[in-house]
């Protein structure tokens, strides 16, 4: 890679044309169950001659760690390259011309404003060759940064790429919007089936965590021309177990992977560097993002829309990534935010129930609109999933444990301490045992509602760490407490008004789930052709609960009684209220 951190030149100005772009996928069929299974390489291989890419295989990834699984997705990530495709080119052909370079394990395509590829070599070696091989453009009017990434153009220089009817086939992968999610939903026959059904139609595939690692391992390039001995990490809904597609990519910049940082003083004659010296780590996290922030601005390929936001409480820069159409936030000193994902990524391997709450959770909070996102007075996904965490910490026999419970099981090399913050839990999975809780899905979706519609948020803060409530230490209308910094409130931003929306809002739907929601109206599944009515979580996502919740629109509207407004929504579900 050539480093040339010193040029400036003039950034093209492609934000405008930007637009977050959806996948579209090889091979989808096959969901991820984030992190749970992945590719083997035996399993991986396509081999050295042109056939055809094989989908994506898994298998059970059972005993390894948080860590060990970012790190092998990211070994993964760097003997891989994002190229782009003619549009009718043939899969093929394609994989004859980059197997001359190497080794392929493994290849797929998708469709973001353009064909994209994403080939991973069994070696570096593989891309050392195509690196060797690849010329920089020649273009006319314009100059271009000679900066070598690993994302690249297939030219066909006049050669016919295409394969008639063989030719490349992007199977479109577009998160469906929450009309056909309804419909889908509706066809379902119990609600167990329809949590699960909407889990594994929102969740991301195998294809967009590759993708979203091979991003991360492309963004390590540039801050790597700075600091060669970084690390990026994703953290958040990318890796925490409850990424939905289209979701953010949230990145943390590792500079403790320098070496000599946490080295102690020898004693007797030793060397140090010599370092530029400034006010506090804050000021090193600013000038460090500020600096890799620039160098994605002015020579990162596809890199658009660069915003600096340092003086944030948790300084970061949000750009946008064209070829893959994520939007990414970059922070550096975040430790803890690692954490809080290895957390949730932990406690939604425990039971299956946890991941098909919260996402139905998420899911039912944006549809009314209570998360958003653009950063405001609402509550967050992060903090909607604590609120689903203990819960079911609170359930008899907890179907969760504490955090509490976590660090008692901690071997010593689990021990970690941030910035003074005690960070440490069990790494080791099969040391956690519950009791049994065999409490239906439904029936937990339904208590979850009833109560949070009933919480005495006014007096009490939310507590993952002790699995129970405590009194506020401060007047903010909603207390999270963060699991790993004491005495900071997660959803401090949420004003009174959306804390409001969002008990109105468990409160009918806890009362549409005790009174006929969940039951499946007569003649519903199996009408060929018929729109199947909306019933169970199906009704729950139509705008008609909000409606009834009285939390939609800003005029004030003289409230019916609970009763009639709960027979209007019934009615508005067409279908009837049992009495
Ligand atoms: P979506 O992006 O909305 O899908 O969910 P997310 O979980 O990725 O949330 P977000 O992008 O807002 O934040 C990324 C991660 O940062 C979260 O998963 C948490 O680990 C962490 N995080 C978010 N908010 C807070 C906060 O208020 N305090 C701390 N310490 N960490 C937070
Ligand atoms: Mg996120």
């Amino acid at each position: 890679m050539t480093s040339r951190a010193g040029a400036v030149i003039q950034a093209s100005d492609m934000a405008a044309s930007m637009g977050v772009s959806r996948l579209h996928m090889r091979g989808n069929g096959q969901l991820l169950k984030c992190f749970r299974r992945i590719l083997t390489p035996s399993q991986r291989r396509v081999g050295t001659s042109a056939e055809a890419c094989q989908p994506l295989t898994v298998h059970q990834d059972a005993g390894k760690s948080f860590l060990t699984l970012q790190e092998e997705s990211l070994e993964r990530a760097e003997r891989s390259v994002l190229i782009s495709c003619p549009s009718k080119t043939s899969e093929k052909k394609i994989l004859k011309f980059l197997s001359k370079y190497g080794t392929i394990n493994n290849c797929f395509f998708y469709d973001s404003y353009g064909s994209y590829a994403v080939v991973e070599f069994a070696s570096r070696d593989g891309i050392s060759s195509l690196h060797g091989a690849a010329s920089l453009p020649n273009i006319q009017h314009e100059a271009s940064v000679p900066f070598k990434s690993r994302l690249l153009t297939l030219k066909s220089n006049g050669v016919d790429l295409s394969d008639g009817p063989t030719s490349l086939k992007l199977q479109p992968q577009t998160s469906l919007s929450v009309n056909e999610l309804i419909q889908r939903l509706a066809k379902e026959e119990s609600i167990d089936q329809q949590l699960h059904s909407l889990t594994s139609t929102l969740e991301l595939t195998n294809e967009n965590i590759a993708l979203r690692f091979l991003v991360c391992s492309l963004l390590k390039d540039v801050a790597g021309a700075f600091f060669p001995e970084c690390t990026i990490r994703l953290f958040g809904s990318s890796v925490n177990g409850f990424g939905k597609l289209g979701c953010d990519l949230d990145l943390f910049l590792d500079l403790d992977t320098v070496s000599g940082r946490s080295i102690k003083r020898p004693s007797g004659l030793a060397v140090e560097y010599q370092t530029k010296r400034v006010a506090s780590e804050r000021t090193v996290t600013q000038s460090v993002l500020s600096v890799v922030g620039e160098g994605l601005e002015q020579f990162a390929p596809g890199c658009v829309g660069v915003q600096k936001i340092l003086n944030a409480r948790c300084p970061l820069v949000r750009f946008s990534h064209q070829p893959s159409g994520f939007q990414c936030d970059l922070t550096a000193n975040n430790r803890v935010a690692m954490k809080s994902s290895e957390l949730l990524w932990l406690l939604s391997r425990l039971d299956e129930r946890v991941r098909c709450l919260v996402f139905m959770v998420r899911c039912w909070a944006r549809a009314h609109g209570l998360t958003s996102s653009i950063p405001g007075a609402w509550i967050t996904n992060f903090s909607l999933s604590t609120l689903v965490v203990f819960f079911l910490q609170t359930r008899s026999p907890p179907i969760l444990p504490t955090l509490e419970q976590l660090r008692e099981l901690a071997s010593p090399a689990d021990k970690c301490v941030i910035e003074g913050n005690d960070c440490t839990m069990v790494s080791d999975l099969s040391k956690i045992q519950l009791k049994p809780n065999t409490e239906p899905m439904e029936t937990l979706l339904q208590e979850f509602f009833e109560f949070y519609s009933t919480f005495a948020f006014n007096r009490m803060s939310i507590n993952i760490r002790k699995g129970m409530h405590q009194h506020k230490p401060e007047a903010a209308p909603l207390h999270i407490q963060n699991p790993f910094e004491a005495g900071h409130n997660v959803s401090k931003n949420v004003n009174t008004t959306q804390l409001e929306r969002l008990v109105a809002l468990c409160r009918e739907s806890a009362w549409l789930l005790a009174h006929g929601g969940g039951t499946i109206p007569p003649g519903t599944v199996g009408a060929a052709g018929a729109k199947a009515v909306p019933w169970g979580i199906a009704a729950l996502l139509m705008p008609s609960v909000a409606e009834a919740a009285g939390v939609k629109g800003r005029k004030k509207k003289k409230r019916e009684p609970a009763s009639e407004r709960i027979k209007n929504l019934l009615q508005s579900l067409n279908k009837p209220a049992r009495k």
